[in-house]
C-alpha cells in the first residue's frame, strides 16, 4: 500500500467574521437575513472549526444558508445531496473503473510480457498483483464531495444536505470526516484536510440522527422566522407587493401554518404568493383573491380544502363572530365546526383559554410569537412524520464493501 503522507491540519485561519453583528451584515449583503441565533452559530462555526447541523421544517433557509455562506466567504460550495440507500461511492470516492479498463486495454502487450515467463496461473496472478498499486493510485481515484472537500487546494463550504434521508451507515462514514477532517482510502492512506472546510449539515427530521453525529456539530433548530423577519425577507425579494399587503399576507401565512396541514407553507411559498398577488395587481387581500391563488402555497388537495375554509377567518378574525351573530345561535365556540376547532386548538396549545366574548383570531395572532408552541402536525406529516426505522438490510447496502474492478 502506498501510504499518502499525512498533512498537518492548519490552525484556525482568519475567519473573516469580526462579530455576530458582522455575520448578520455580511449575510444581509448577500440577501440572506439571519437572526441573532443563526448568526451566532455561524460565528462560532468559523471560530471553533465545528460543523453546523441545521434541523427544521422545509423551506426555512437551511440549504440557502450554506449557499450564502459560500457567497459571503468567497469559498467554493461542494454539495452532497443525501438519499436513501446511498453508499460511500457517491459520498466519498470510487475507483474510476472505465479508466482502469482503458489503461489495461492499451497496455495489453506490456501486461502480457509481465506474465509471459510465469510457469502457471498462480504465479501469473502474483505477478499482476505486484503491480496492483499502479491501478489503485490517485490517477484512478474519482473523488466524491466528501473527499473532494478534504483534498481541495482552496478552502470550501461543504453542504451535506438532508442527511436524515441517508441510512445510518452513511452517518458512520461522516463521523470520521467530521471529527478528524480526514478520509481514509485503504489503498492510498489517509487524506487530511489542508484547509478546514466549513461544513453544514441539514436535516428535515424524518428520523433521529445519531447522538455521535449531533455531538460533533453545533446544533441549531431553524424554525419559521417571526413575522417581522419574514416581512423583511419578502421585502428583500422585491416581490412588488405593497408593504401593507405583504404584512397582512405574512400574518395569513402564519395562520395557515397553525392549521393541521400536511405541508405547511414555507418562506419561499410566502414569497411566491406575494409575487403572484403583485402580478395580479391585488390592491387588497380578500378571502376571494387569496382563495383563487391559494394553490401557490398549498400543494395537497386536503390542505387546500382546509386552507379555503380557514381563509375568511384569517383575513378577518372577526368573521366567525359576525357569522355567529348573523346566525343568531349565540353559543360562540361550542358548535365545533372546523375553523372553530382550530381556534380552540391554538388557544389550548399556548395555555390560553379563549374567552367566550374574545375574538379568537386576535389571540391566535398574539400566540404565534411564543416559542415552543407547535405540536408535530405543525411541520406537516410529509417531512416531519414519525421516525423512520432503518432496516439492517439498508444498513448492509450502504456498508457494502467497495467493489474492486479486478
Ligand atoms: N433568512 C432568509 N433570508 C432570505 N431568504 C430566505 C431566508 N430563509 C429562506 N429564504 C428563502 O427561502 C428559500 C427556501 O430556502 P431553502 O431551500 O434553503 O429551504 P430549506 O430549509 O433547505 O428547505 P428544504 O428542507 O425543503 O430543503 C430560499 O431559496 C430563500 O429564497
Ligand atoms: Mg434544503
Amino acid at each position: 500500500m502506498n501510504a499518502q503522507p499525512v498533512e498537518p491540519i492548519e490552525p484556525a485561519a482568519h475567519t473573516g467574521f469580526e462579530s455576530v453583528a458582522d455575520v448578520i451584515d455580511q449575510f444581509t449583503d448577500q440577501g440572506y437575513l439571519a437572526d441573532e441565533r443563526l448568526a451566532t452559530t455561524v460565528f462560532l462555526q468559523a471560530h471553533l472549526d465545528k460543523p453546523v447541523l441545521l434541523e427544521g421544517p422545509a423551506g426555512v433557509g437551511k440549504t440557502q444558508l450554506a449557499k450564502s455562506l459560500a457567497a459571503v466567504t468567497g469559498r467554493k460550495l461542494l454539495r452532497l445531496q443525501c438519499y436513501e440507500g446511498q453508499d460511500e461511492t457517491t459520498a466519498l470516492y470510487e475507483w474510476d473503473y472505465g479508466r482502469q479498463l482503458l489503461y489495461t486495454q492499451l497496455m495489453r502487450e506490456k501486461i502480457g510480457s509481465l506474465v509471459a515467463d510465469t510457469p502457471d496461473l498462480a504465479s501469473a496472478v502474483d505477478a499482476i498483483a505486484a503491480e496492483e498499486s499502479a491501478f489503485f493510485s490517485e490517477r484512478f481515484l474519482a473523488p466524491r464531495p466528501l473527499l473532494e472537500a478534504i483534498r481541495s487546494e482552496e478552502p470550501v463550504v461543504l453542504l451535506i444536505d438532508e442527511v436524515d434521508r441517508a441510512d445510518e451507515a452513511l452517518e458512520a462514514v461522516l463521523l470520521e470526516l467530521l471529527a478528524e477532517y480526514q478520509v481514509s482510502v485503504p489503498e492510498l492512506g489517509t487524506f487530511t484536510a489542508v484547509h478546514l472546510p466549513y461544513v453544514i449539515l441539514t436535516s428535515n427530521n424524518s428520523r433521529d440522527l445519531s447522538a455521535a453525529l449531533k455531538r460533533r456539530c453545533l446544533h441549531l433548530f431553524l424554525d419559521y422566522p417571526d413575522a417581522e423577519r419574514e416581512l423583511e425577507i419578502i421585502r428583500s425579494k422585491k416581490t412588488g407587493l405593497a408593504d401593507e399587503l405583504a404584512r397582512q399576507l405574512v400574518d395569513i401565512v402564519r395562520g395557515l401554518r397553525e392549521l393541521d396541514l400536511r405541508k405547511a407553507p414555507s418562506i419561499s411559498e410566502t414569497v411566491d404568493w406575494a409575487r403572484t398577488l403583485a402580478v395580479l395587481g391585488a390592491e387588497e387581500l380578500t378571502a376571494e383573491t387569496l382563495s383563487a391563488t391559494a394553490n401557490v402555497v398549498v400543494k395537497y388537495d386536503r390542505d387546500l380544502k382546509r386552507t379555503l375554509e380557514a381563509l375568511p377567518r384569517l383575513v378577518d378574525p372577526n368573521a366567525d363572530l359576525d357569522q355567529d351573530h348573523e346566525h343568531g345561535h349565540g353559543h360562540g365556540h361550542s358548535h365545533g365546526d372546523h375553523s372553530h376547532e382550530n381556534g380552540k386548538q391554538n388557544g389550548h396549545a399556548n395555555g390560553q383559554e379563549i374567552g367566550q366574548g374574545e375574538p379568537d383570531g386576535a389571540a391566535v395572532r398574539r400566540s404565534k410569537d411564543l416559542p415552543g408552541r407547535h405540536d408535530e402536525a405543525y411541520y406537516g406529516t410529509g417531512s416531519m412524520g414519525p421516525a423512520r426505522k432503518v432496516s439492517a438490510d439498508q444498513g448492509a447496502r450502504a456498508f457494502a464493501s467497495r467493489r474492486r474492478p479486478f
